[in-house]
């Protein structure tokens, strides 16, 4: 039954299952999966770095992820996809809101340096084709890359930034469609290509013949052999943390946003739990077992150090790595533009996704046509990606990709459990995340989220703010003037989108005050109750 204060648009739902979870998993299979977390890994010690990424999945990923759907399709009751909103309804205190800021802010500023990247690998993928970069060494690959990088010089910046103008297009175009004719459509149909591709280059990777340098099999093990005396080191645990958030997508407002379009009996259990399992599948397995073992084969362990920058390893050393496969060099191009055309897909996939909550919160606080709200995002996009690139070699993308797609998810995460464990009630949470449920989840989980979870998340907070977000805040390290100031045009740009995004979230409540909505049905007895 709508109340006055409930949202009066036609909301959009899922159109089925399938579509639904390849959707959620279409947000979550990003770039995350298949080119940060083998650098992460090879950065972390290999199989050493894998014992805190199992145990952050399993105490951090796992109940967020649930928890995520579970306020999701909440807030998607109330005919609400953002977490101002949730946030709103699950706390009935006024800074409720202003703190759901950061579940729009932070995707759209994940959106705009992703699409950048994007863009990169869209272009390498036709570049593939062409054979363009082949007949170069790393050294060549790596500047080929940076000749796409850079907008400053020459022209190979703005043939770079074509492909993001491509890219931008094709977002726009989706988003325009809506839920289930545009980012459904798109995930039914990119995600069967994505793990075709990833399990044909898997194949090809594992039967490498040795060389003079190292084996698949060396890059493997690599990987799966723990150093045990190592796991001390905090630093590997915040990197593991890190990526079992930044793959699952948890704090950044868009899984949120995909569950809203829940109809409000839909199974989340299951359906949550079979989503996270495709993307650590989609990490573990074919990210784990690609770019590794292949950068191992062709560079040895040794090499390795020298290859695994963040793009390094994904663009440059399997750039490299596709030149020399045995049968030839077309059959190279060819697999070549399979592995950055199943890049671009997992980037545009993820980016529809982290562009959703910007793109709900204009249409459902402001009425705006959604197809208006695609084009003004794109715009925005087009612009700001402009500034990321221009200044880039100043650290303007590695700022945003720090305070918005590294820490700042922990800090949403964190805002999130508070909120659901001290205003709501677990208890409250349990009950509806069971709603039309599939799986009963065991109370194991319930124990985790309730003390585990919230004590994980507040140790890490404290000690990556303590240990690395304090440094990077003081820019420790920094030295260039020219370094210094760009790093500050980046967080003054943060800053003012948070605050016009504030603003805006005040406008929207004046506009809907959107409180004292009567309980319509018994799940919302518990309410009444607090
Ligand atoms: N979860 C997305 C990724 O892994 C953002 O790239």
């Amino acid at each position: 039954m709508a109340s006055a204060t409930e949202a009066t648009h036609a909301r959009e739902h899922w159109g089925s299952r399938v579509g639904l979870i390849l959707a959620m998993a279409g947000n979550a299979v990003g770039l995350g999966n298949f080119l940060r977390f083998p650098v992460q890994a090879a950065n972390n010690g290999g199989g050493t770095f894998m014992i805190p990424y199992f145990i952050s999945f399993i105490l951090l990923g796992i109940p967020l992820m649930w928890m995520e759907w579970g306020v999701g399709r909440y807030g998607g009751r109330f005919g609400f996809a953002t977490l101002p909103r949730m946030f709103d309804r699950l706390w009935r205190n006024p800074i409720a809101k202003y703190l759901g800021v950061l579940g729009i802010i932070m995707p759209l500023i994940v959106f705009i340096y992703y699409t950048v990247v994007v863009g990169w690998l869209l272009g390498f993928s036709f570049f593939s084709l062409t054979g363009a970069y082949f007949g170069e060494g790393a050294t060549g690959v790596a500047d080929y890359l940076a000749s796409f990088q850079n907008i400053r010089e020459g022209s190979g910046g703005w043939v770079g930034f074509l492909f993001f103008g491509i890219v931008l297009a094709v977002i726009v175009s989706v988003l325009s469609r809506g839920i289930s004719k545009g980012i459904e459509k798109l995930a039914l149909f990119g995600m069967p290509i994505l793990f075709l591709f990833g399990l044909v280059i898997m194949i090809r990777v594992l039967t490498l013949p040795e060389t003079a340098v190292g084996s698949p099999g060396e890059g493997l093990a690599l990987l799966w052999t723990p150093e045990w005396s190592a796991l001390n080191d905090a630093s590997i645990w915040l990197a593991a943390a890190g990526q079992v958030f930044f793959t699952l997508s948890l704090g950044m407002g868009s899984i949120h946003a995909y569950a809203s379009y829940l109809s409000e009996d839909d199974d989340i259990t299951l359906t949550g739990l079979t989503t996270a399992s495709t993307n650590e599948f989609a990490e573990v397995i074919l990210g784990g077992t690609i770019a590794i073992p292949a950068a191992v084969t062709f560079f040895g362990i040794s090499g390795l150090a020298a290859v695994s920058g963040t793009y390094d390893l994904g663009i440059v050393a399997m750039g490299v790595v596709f030149q020399n496969l045995p049968g030839g060099l077309i059959w190279g191009q060819l697999l070549a533009f399979m592995w950055f055309f199943l890049l671009f897909i997992a980037g545009i996939t993820s980016s529809v996704a982290l562009a959703t909550p910007a793109m709900a919160f204009l249409q459902e606080e402001f009425g705006i046509q959604r197809a208006t709200v695609a084009k003004i995002l794109g715009g925005l996009a087009l612009l700001l990606g402009f500034a990321n690139i221009w200044w880039l070699a100043g650290g303007f993308l590695d700022e945003w990709d720090y305070w918005a797609g590294t820490f700042g998810l922990v800090v949403v995460a964190f805002i999130e459990v508070m909120i659901v464990r001290f205003a709501f009630g677990i208890d409250n949470f349990w009950v509806e995340l069971h709603h039309g449920a599939d799986l009963r989840v065991s109370n194991v989980f319930k124990f985790i989220l309730t003390w585990v979870t919230p004590l994980f998340l507040t140790l890490l907070l404290g000690w990556w703010g303590y240990t690395e977000a304090l440094p990077k805040l003081m820019m420790d390290g920094v030295a260039s003037d020219v370094e210094r100031s760009t790093r500050w045009l980046s967080r003054g740009f943060m800053a003012a989108l948070v605050i016009t995004v504030l603003v805006l979230i005040h406008r929207a409540w004046q506009r809907n005050p959107g409180v004292s909505i009567p309980p319509s049905d018994t799940r919302e007895d518990f309410e009444v109750a607090r």
